[in-house]
């Protein structure tokens, strides 16, 4: 079952994440688990200090490294990976979400403020990832997206209603249309091919549909 550590300063904003819908399910049924934990409790000082101002100056406050070392030292197992999500670090992708499904221990590390101290980068972080190219008040819903996005690839996780199988990202299109009852809506009327049974012709109308729309909003996915 693979494990996973969160690192944050605002571990609240996972509670619903963690207890709603297929990823819950998940926790429920011991096919993964998550704790999150409060990188304050590894402060040692009476205000619970997490960050300080940038040496040489500038806005904001930095994440000092002591209570993510003591975090991290004391979180670690053999053989984990400790992932730093931030908006500098590599694209988080399917094919990285699948790989990381496979491991048996993750930490993700939060930041905030201005980021993290590039200590804590050096000696206790193994892989970077950026959610997009955005910049978050903090790294907590990035953490979510990794988790959520990895979850799907753990076996048992999807029900069978949910499938992997024509996913975007799963191969190399992106998805195709989907429509459900009622097959009239205000005048607007499902495709003809999708009620016809013909699962020759639905599974072309689909291919062709996944192929249209990948040249016209994702044509990178083709090169
Ligand atoms: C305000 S951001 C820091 C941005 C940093 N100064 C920079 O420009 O790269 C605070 C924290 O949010 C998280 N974060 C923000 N955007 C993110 C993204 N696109 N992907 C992953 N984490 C992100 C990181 O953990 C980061 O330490």
């Amino acid at each position: 079952m693979p494990r996973i550590d969160v690192l944050t300063l605002f571990p609240r904003m996972l509670d619903g994440f963690l207890a709603e819908s297929i990823l819950g399910k998940g926790l429920q049924k011991d096919l993964l688990s998550v704790t999150v934990h409060d990188l304050r409790r590894w402060t040692t000082d009476k205000h619970r200090t997490a960050d300080d101002r940038p040496f040489g100056g500038g806005a904001g406050m930095v994440m000092k490294p002591e209570p993510v070392f003591a975090a991290m030292e004391e979180l670690q197992s053999e053989g984990c990976r400790r992932i730093y999500l931030t908006p500098d670090g590599a694209p988080f992708t399917s094919a990285v979400a699948s790989a990381l499904s496979r491991e048996r221990h993750l930490i993700l590390l939060s930041g905030h403020y201005e980021g993290i101290d590039q200590r804590i980068r050096e000696r206790v972080i193994d892989l970077e990832l950026s959610i997009g190219d955005y910049v978050l008040t903090n790294g907590t819903l990035a953490a979510a997206v990794v988790i959520d996005a990895l979850c799907r690839f753990i076996p048992g996780v999807l029900g069978e209603e949910n499938s992997l199988t024509h996913e975007s990202f799963t191969g190399k299109l992106l998805d195709f249309p989907q429509y459900t009852r009622p097959a009239e809506f205000r005048g607007m009327s499902v495709p003809q091919v999708l009620l016809s049974g013909n699962h020759a012709e639905i599974e072309k109308w689909r291919a062709a549909r996944a192929l249209e729309k990948t040249r016209i909003v994702r044509p990178d996915l083709l090169k």
